[in-house]
């Protein structure tokens, strides 16, 4: 029997263990990618606090750290498709690599426009790392160069996910119990 991880939470998905597998496996993608390049690492907030504090930490090259923030308008689990910049970088990105970094893809809708967004300002180049993956959700095609892990569409916690802005704070990827958003 799998331990109980936490009261919110029905399953473990991923363990701290694993998780950090995942990150040096990304990492390891980038270094050699970007091998002598320099990188600006455009960080999503909130969600990808964690992962890309872990993430960058296992670069060898060259990062400079940018952060945005956006908002999608809908309503509970959905996504619209429409998003609102409510922060953004304040460095000119003109011919540099960009790196999104993101905790997780679903519809795709917001990484889709964050790279519409990005890619206007005529980076050199502009890649997408998403952690996690819900293939199953997708409703906009959106090419993610680097993903950690695909998982299966259920309501995912910890690590930088939140429910309602709780659950960010725990090492570890679980599947949160039913009864606690369905009141
Ligand atoms: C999550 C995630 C992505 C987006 C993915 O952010 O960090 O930005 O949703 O969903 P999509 O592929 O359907 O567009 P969220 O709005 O939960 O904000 P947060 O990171 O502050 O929790």
């Amino acid at each position: 029997m799998e331990k109980n991880v936490h009261p919110d939470v029905e399953r473990l998905l991923l363990s701290a263990e694993e998780i950090d597998k995942i990150v040096k496996k990304v990492a390891k993608e980038i270094n050699e990618d970007y091998k002598d390049e320099e990188l600006t690492a455009v960080v999503i907030l909130r969600g990808s606090v964690v992962f890309s504090s872990d993430l960058i930490r296992n670069l060898d090259i060259p990062v400079k750290l940018e952060f945005m923030q956006v908002s999608s308008y809908g309503s509970g689990t959905t996504s619209s498709g429409c998003i609102e910049l409510k922060m953004d970088i304040e460095t000119d990105i003109s011919g540099k690599n960009i790196l999104i970094i993101e905790d997780i893809i679903d519809s795709g809708n917001t990484l889709y426009k964050l790279k519409e967004i990005l890619k206007g300002r005529n980076p050199k180049t502009c890649r997408i790392c998403a952690l996690l993956d819900k293939p199953e959700r997708r409703v906009t095609p959106v090419e993610v160069e680097y993903i950690g892990a695909k998982i299966p569409d259920e309501f995912v916690v910890g690590y930088g996910l939140d429910y309602d802005e709780k659950y960010r704070n725990l090492p570890f990827l679980g599947i949160l119990k039913r009864s606690v958003y369905e009141g």
